[in-house]
């Protein structure tokens, strides 16, 4: 097979890429290791920064996330019991954010795909990337027990934290950051109204906890547990007492609760790597970096890889202009490191590490305290939140 651009992956990150060059007439092909009911079996994040919003606008599938996402122009922070609003609003010149499920986006970007042929080749084995440093790379895989090749200008990397586009790039030339947290996020999906309408981050003396939502009848809550922890140890009952614990008492005495669809431990990690272009090879999403999951900055570090590879994509077809492709893991960098940063801060700011000492607390109380009195930190939260720009 033949295309111009192979894109290895097919999360939020590949298909939208692929979508996008579709919609200006250059072809790709998207290899995915697994089927789609897969895919879309994968409960994710749900805060979409309006950036992100925008590009699924210009991939032509904002229908439904328009209609069934919310906008939220605020959230909360809850300090040991206290609530405290986050004007996002009015701190980030007008900016919101869009609650809508990472699935039901992934799940609008495979319909696109469809509706327009784009080439997805779901269940491929064994995908080695070939020629990454010279002028004709390729990729072969075996596919239903078949071995097949594409040739193609580009490789496209977007196959997530686990895939081989990463390790396609020899060790000498790739360097890695990382950060692993000293504990993990329980979350539970369940088929109940949301506690509150907007989301509620909350920094308490047993854990930190989260509550989130989908829609205005199902709920996503998140509790801070130890690594060593596993789903057994936390039934339903014991996972609900444990959130309106760490919760305001009116939130805990108004949350309704019910069987858990879904529940999963999660560990917390930052992780970079660069340079995010080896060659003919440009990695994005999480194939490259990866947050913890407080500041919702995930799919929203992968929207900006999308956008520049986007625009040097066609740059390069339309004008053949190769200045965007040349500058695009240096740009992409900045704003992945900015992310990497809130995300952390965030991380930080609302969780109870084991070694804290009690200097360490006085210090996060502090920082939450001047948080809420200071106009400047708000924005600077806030901006950081909706998403910096790209
Ligand atoms: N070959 C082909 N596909 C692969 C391979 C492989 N060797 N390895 C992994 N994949 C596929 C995975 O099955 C997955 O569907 O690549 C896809 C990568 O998708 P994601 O992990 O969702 O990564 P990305 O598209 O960059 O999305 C970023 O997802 O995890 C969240 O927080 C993250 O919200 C962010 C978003
Ligand atoms: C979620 O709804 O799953 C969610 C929301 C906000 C976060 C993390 C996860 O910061």
């Amino acid at each position: 097979m033949k295309t111009q651009v192979c894109i290895i992956g097919g999360g939020p990150s590949g298909l939208m890429l692929s979508q996008l060059l579709h919609l200006k007439g250059i072809d790709t092909i998207v290899l995915e290791k697994h089927t789609r009911d897969y895919v879309l079996g994968r409960i994710r994040a749900g805060v979409l920064e309006h950036g992100f919003a925008k590009l699924m606008r210009e991939a032509q599938c904002g229908e439904r996330m328009d209609t069934e996402g919310q906008i939220h122009e605020g959230f909360n922070i809850s300090d040991n019991g206290v609530l405290h609003r986050v004007d996002l609003h009015k701190y980030s010149g007008g900016n919101s954010v869009v609650v809508y499920g990472q699935t039901e986006l992934t799940r609008d970007l495979y319909d696109a795909r469809e509706k327009l042929n784009g080439m997805v080749l779901h269940e491929v084995d064994d995908v080695v990337l070939h020629g990454l440093d010279s002028g004709s790379p390729s990729v072969t895989f075996s596919r239903g027990g078949n071995s097949e090749r594409i040739e193609c200008d580009y490789v496209i990397g977007a196959d997530g934290f686990h895939g081989v586009s990463r390790k396609s790039i020899p060790a000498d030339v790739l360097r890695e950051y990382e950060r692993v947290y000293p504990f993990g996020w329980l979350g539970v999906l369940s088929r109940t109204p949301p506690v509150d309408s907007e989301l509620i981050y909350a920094r308490h003396e047993r854990g930190f906890a989260l509550c989130s939502l989908r829609s205005n009848v199902l709920s996503r809550y998140y509790i801070q547990v130890p690594l060593t922890d596993t789903v057994e140890d936390w039934p339903d009952d014991v996972f609900w007492d444990e959130l309106k614990r760490r919760l305001p008492g009116d939130v805990a005495a108004r949350m309704q609760t019910g069987p858990s669809i879904e529940k999963s431990i999660a560990a917390l990690r930052s992780f970079v790597a660069e340079p995010m272009r080896y060659g003919r090879l440009f990695l994005a999403g999480d194939a490259a970096h990866i947050v913890p999951p407080t500041g919702a900055r995930g799919l929203n570090s992968a929207a900006s890889d999308i956008y520049y590879l986007y625009h040097a994509m066609v740059a390069h077809y339309q004008q053949g202009d190769d200045q965007g492709l040349e500058e695009y893991s240096g740009k992409a960098l900045a704003r992945v490191w900015k992310a990497q940063r809130f995300s952390w801060w965030l991380t930080s700011l609302l969780h109870r590490y084991p070694e804290m000492s009690a200097y360490d607390l006085k210090l996060q109380q502090t920082e939450l305290d001047y948080l809420f009195s200071s106009d400047n930190a708000l924005s600077s939260l806030a901006e950081n939140y909706v998403g910096l720009p790209f």
